[in-house]
């Protein structure tokens, strides 16, 4: 078997040996080099160059390093992208970030619900001032994406009293978090809710889809957790809703430019938390497992998860 890699140039020897101890002896993995158009079975990449993703001889999957694939989605928009309709992208599940994407955002609402950027204020000016915490059980939190990282996240929110509502493509009636889908349920989401979490995949569907008009539906001065892509949020609008009040303020795992220009207004309001796009990253032990297991069971012939639905673009 031949597979061909392309991800975390300044260490995908570690990588390819991650992979190789998973598959059998006798499996050979090769870096991509620019020109390399020759045979291989398998492609495993992130962020591709478009060049990388043509129809070579004998290409059966095209394994994404990454939830999320819109990055991919987007290099097979080049002309230089070859790559037949037929070839399955397969994307990761979980492998290792759902429960560091939990300990991020649970991480993010208590900091903002236990106030401890007020208290990091009081104490610069010396001050002893206890302020008031509404009770858990009374803050509403919203979920945008109720998928394999949204539902963790969700669950883990839920179980430590606050209360919890997703949203999703589909409706989801047996779910134990109540969660509303599609355009017609997106009211019903919104209104009241106090924390906002968007954990989308990033598709022409939900581009932009955090802006003014959803800000206004959220209770008055809701918080913004974003930690799924940058192109979600419309940049302006969170910055007019922090200074007219809709929102408190903004957790931004990610950015529409990554990294964050040193001139961006984000660095200047001090209501913005930034951190570079590090909520869940990919463990190369976990993650090279999860694409070994599905290497091995297609070329047993059996169906596989995780199959990216290219007219969803996830
Ligand atoms: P997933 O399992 O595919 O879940 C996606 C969820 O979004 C599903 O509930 C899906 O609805 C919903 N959805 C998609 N399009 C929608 C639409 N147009 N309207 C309403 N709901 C829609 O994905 P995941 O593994 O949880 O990952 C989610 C995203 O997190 C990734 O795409 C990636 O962008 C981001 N991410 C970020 C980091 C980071 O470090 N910042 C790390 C990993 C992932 P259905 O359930 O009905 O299909
Ligand atoms: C990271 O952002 C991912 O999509 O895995």
């Amino acid at each position: 078997m031949e597979i061909l890699f392309y991800a975390y140039p300044h260490n995908a020897a570690a990588w390819m040996r991650s992979l190789a101890s998973h598959l059998p002896n006798g499996t050979h993995i090769r870096l991509w080099q620019p020109g390399d158009n020759a045979h291989a079975d398998h492609l495993i990449t992130r962020n591709p160059s478009p060049e990388l993703l043509i129809d070579r001889p004998g290409l059966q999957a095209v394994f994404n390093l990454g939830a999320g694939v819109d990055g991919l989605m987007q290099a097979l928009q080049h002309p230089a992208a070859t790559l037949s309709d037929h070839v399955p992208l397969i994307r990761l599940e979980d492998a290792g970030m759902a429960s560091q994407m939990v300990d991020y955002v649970v991480h993010a609402v208590l900091h903002h619900h236990r106030r401890f950027d007020d208290y990091e204020a009081s104490r610069r000016m010396g001050q002893w001032t206890p302020l008031p915490a509404p009770d858990k059980g009374a803050v509403e939190i919203g979920i945008l994406g109720l998928g394999l990282l949204g539902t963790q996240v969700a669950q883990a929110l839920q179980a430590l009293g606050f209360k919890v509502r997703g949203w999703s493509r589909q409706p989801k009636p047996h779910n134990d978090v109540p969660c509303q889908s599609g355009a017609e349920g997106m009211a019903t989401f919104l209104t009241g809710l106090d924390y906002l979490v968007n954990l989308l995949p990033l598709t022409p569907d939900t581009e932009n889809i955090l802006n003014k008009k959803m800000f206004q539906q959220l209770a008055r001065g809701a918080y913004l957790i974003n930690v799924a892509r940058g192109a979600h949020l419309v940049e302006d609008d969170l910055l007019s809703a922090i200074q007219s009040g809709d929102l408190s303020g903004a957790r931004l795992d990610v950015t529409r430019t990554e990294p964050l220009p040193t001139e961006h207004a984000f660095w200047r309001e001090p209501r913005i938390s930034i951190t570079p796009h590090i909520s869940a990253v990919n463990l190369m032990e976990p993650c090279m497992k999860q694409i070994a297991g599905k290497i091995l069971a297609l070329s047993r012939g059996e169906l596989i998860a995780g199959v990216v639905d290219r007219s969803r673009g996830y």
